[in-house]
């Protein structure tokens, strides 16, 4: 596993970002599985001043997303299909059929998103935050994870620490369909990205503790080519 410290947000967001970028420059052609939450807002910000500025484009890339909230409508604010065309998708030349969010209200999404996978070939790079409680797209801590794509329960953590883009924590949608930990493992490169002192803790236990799946980042450490971006508070603890 390939640590890197940063000192400020600011390079944060351009080595994840110049990470992603090098990756189109020798692969036009790339799949890029992408993450929403607060960590990656300002790393899509930097790809899109990197395409306004000519030095990258996505014009033959694809994308597959980790995770969906079931049944908020595709456009609701907090949708992470919205949350995707308005930081990324809509400021660069990606076309939009290329790019794949899980269905939060079809039943059969879960399903559908494994198919589609399968057919899209391995992804080339996967970018990944981390929850307080070490999940990695909604793989929530448990006895047994799953590899395909699923629809799981949100532990109540997980929905307090989302509440914060909600007006009330009701309102924070109970399942989400996720990808499962089988094909995140499977991607070509993993970048792991997390910042502020509140993920201090987390880091640590999920790249130097147990590998279990108690903690579902810490499955990261069986994947032999995975890159870590941290800022100086989340890696306070390395
Ligand atoms: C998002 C996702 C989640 C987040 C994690 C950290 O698509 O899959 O695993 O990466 O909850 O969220 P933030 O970045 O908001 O701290």
């Amino acid at each position: 596993i390939n640590i890197i410290k940063v000192n400020s947000e600011q390079q944060f967001n351009e080595t994840g970002a110049g990470i992603i970028a090098s990756l189109l420059q020798s692969n036009p052609r790339a799949i890029l599985g992408l993450a929403t939450g607060g960590t990656p807002v300002g790393v899509y910000q930097k790809l899109v001043e990197l395409y306004r500025e000519g030095v990258v484009s996505f014009k033959q890339a694809s994308s597959y997303n980790l995770d969906e909230y079931v049944g908020l409508p595709e456009n609701h604010p907090e949708s992470y299909r919205r949350f995707m065309n308005e930081k990324l998708f809509d400021h660069i030349d990606i076309p939009i059929e290329n790019t794949h969010v899980p269905s939060g209200n079809s039943e059969k999404a879960a399903e559908e998103y494994t198919r589609l996978l399968e057919k899209a070939g391995q992804i080339d790079l996967q970018l990944l935050g981390v929850g307080h409680n070490g999940h990695i797209g909604f793989n929530e801590p448990n006895e047994n994870l799953h590899g395909p794509t699923h629809i799981v329960e949100l532990d109540e953590l997980t929905r307090q620490a989302n509440a914060r883009y909600f007006s009330s924590i009701e309102e924070v949608p109970t399942h989400a369909v996720t990808m499962g930990i089988g094909t995140i493992l499977q991607a070509k490169q993993i970048l792991l990205m997390a910042k502020g002192a509140d993920k201090a803790e987390i880091v640590a236990k999920a790249l130097k503790g147990p590998i279990t799946t108690q903690c579902p980042a810490s499955l990261l450490q069986t994947h032999a080519n995975v890159v870590v971006v941290l800022d100086q508070a989340a890696g306070g603890l390395l």
